[in-house]
């Protein structure tokens, strides 16, 4: 995040609820520290950690540590006390609370604050919380704890975190449309085939057996991160860049895509899991082999689907989306795939057809636009190979030390939640995903089994072959 010309955030104290877990550590302690390498922390500014066990942050300037349970009434008075003294020491009223905790505890710890008195907001300061996902496990989970969440707060108190609204190039998918008048006119049914999401990782699921196991991919993944890539590729042009407007526009997109049947799940969905194989040349074990997961688990590592966008842009032009752990690469982009032009020139010229143009956002591993376009190969022959018209970020902006953390809670510290997500994007998130669980939990889709390190399950590989097409490689 570069800071040319924006001015420090808000004066402000941050308590970050969990402050001895992986999230703090791996980060936000980073991005605080980027942050204020940047200057875009302010000189009035403290951190207040709460936590059972000692905290992952140690060399935070203006860090003071509350150690207790969530649930110990007497741990909650020291916390007042701390966040009373750091405001008056930092000369602000301001307070922006992260919840890097487990999901369990999101409620509990909101409601706790407004006990204690430190969610009302005054003309002295605001009180924000950050909240982490998963937010709810489906529609009526996220339904309830939006409802007991703001019996406490206002919405606009409300910041729902999404990471991969931190990556640059999730973010740049609205320059790129909006900012650029040449796509935008064929960024529809007319010119475009169908297009793929594809969030594709080599790892497996670490130490995080326990939380995946009752999870798995379509819930991980699906509705938070895969939705914001397709609700931004997919969305019209926002009346304003502000949260409002942008947030109106995500939700359309979600409600216009057709719910999809359960008889229909069989052949529009696709679940995978793991087993053995070889991940970036080491041996790894499958699955059910990985620590905290039942070793006759039936979650799914892998996720499939097509999907309809039943709306005057995108009728008829299918979406695919796959998410997926252990696959043969780490990849996570968005794949605009144009119609065929006609090719009737080019059978009387006798040269096999070139392939039709691709436009890709890639977010990862690296950050890239590229367009693939037909050219002539150099010679007598009249031949077309696919070439590509590439543009990287490293090469234009260079790369800095980056989480994807820094510009998330820089926002949340100047009140800016365009890239949060409102109560109504998640619900409708959830509404998309909730019927193809209930399919599969009523079994209505086999789970297939796939090696570790290649494509994911033959039967993704089939969701498009039926259709006539095929993935981008992994
Ligand atoms: C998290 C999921 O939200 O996103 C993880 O819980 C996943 O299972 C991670 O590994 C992927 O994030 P990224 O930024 O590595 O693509």
């Amino acid at each position: 995040m570069t800071s040319s010309h924006l001015p420090a955030a808000d004066p402000c104290t941050l308590v970050i609820f969990g402050a001895s877990g992986d999230l703090t550590r791996r980060l936000l302690v980073p991005a605080l520290r980027n942050l204020r390498e940047s200057r875009l922390l302010p000189d009035q500014f403290a951190v207040v950690g709460f936590s059972r066990s000692a905290p992952a942050i140690d060399d935070l300037p203006a860090f003071r540590h509350v150690h207790g349970a969530f649930d110990d009434a007497a741990a909650w008075a020291r916390l007042k006390d701390e966040v009373v003294e750091r405001m008056h020491a930092v000369g602000s009223q301001n307070l922006l609370f992260y919840l890097a905790t487990a999901p369990e505890q999101f409620l509990n710890i909101c409601e706790r604050l407004a006990e204690v008195q430190l969610l009302s907001e005054s003309d002295n300061g605001w009180r924000r919380v950050i909240v982490e996902k998963p937010f709810g496990t489906d529609l009526r989970t996220a339904r309830q704890l939006n409802q007991r969440l703001t019996a406490v707060m206002r919405e606009e108190q409300i910041f729902r975190i999404d990471h991969y609204l931190g990556k640059e190039t999730v973010q740049n998918i609205v320059v790129f449309r909006f900012g650029n008048g040449i796509f935008e006119p064929i960024w529809n049914r007319r010119y475009v085939d169908h297009v793929q999401i594809t969030v594709a990782e080599t790892l497996g699921v670490e130490m995080r057996g326990e939380y995946y196991d009752q999870t798995g991919a379509l819930r991980d993944m699906v509705p938070n991160h895969l939705f914001q890539l397709l609700t931004l590729s997919a969305m019209e042009p926002p009346s304003a860049l502000d949260a409002g407007a942008l947030h109106a526009e995500q939700v359309k997109v979600l409600e216009a895509i057709e719910p999809l049947a359960a008889s229909d799940c069989g052949t529009t969905t696709v679940r995978g899991q793991y087993a053995a194989g070889q991940v970036d040349d080491a041996t790894v074990r499958g699955y059910r082999d990985e620590p905290k997961v039942d070793a006759a688990s039936t979650t799914e590592t892998f996720a499939a689907f097509r999907i309809a966008v039943d709306n005057w842009r995108w009728a008829g032009v299918p979406f695919y989306l796959r998410t997926g752990k252990r696959l043969r690469g780490k990849k996570s982009e968005v794949a605009i795939h144009f119609r065929q032009p006609p090719l009737a020139l080019f059978r009387q010229a006798s040269m096999a057809p070139p392939e039709p143009n691709q436009l890709v956002i890639s977010i990862q591993p690296e950050e890239v636009i590229k367009l693939k376009i037909a050219a002539k190969v150099p010679g007598p022959e009249l031949t077309a190979s696919p070439v590509d018209l590439r543009f990287n970020y490293a090469d234009y902006f260079g790369v800095e030390p980056q989480t994807g953390y820094e510009t998330l809670l820089y926002d949340a510290m100047t009140g800016d939640r365009s890239l949060f997500k409102r109560a109504d994007v998640v619900e409708a998130g959830w509404g998309v995903v909730d019927p193809i669980v209930t399919a599969w939990a009523a079994g209505s889709c086999t789970l297939e089994t796939y090696q570790a390190g290649s494509d994911g399950p033959d039967a993704a590989a089939q969701l498009l072959t039926r259709d006539g097409r095929r993935w981008r490689p992994l």
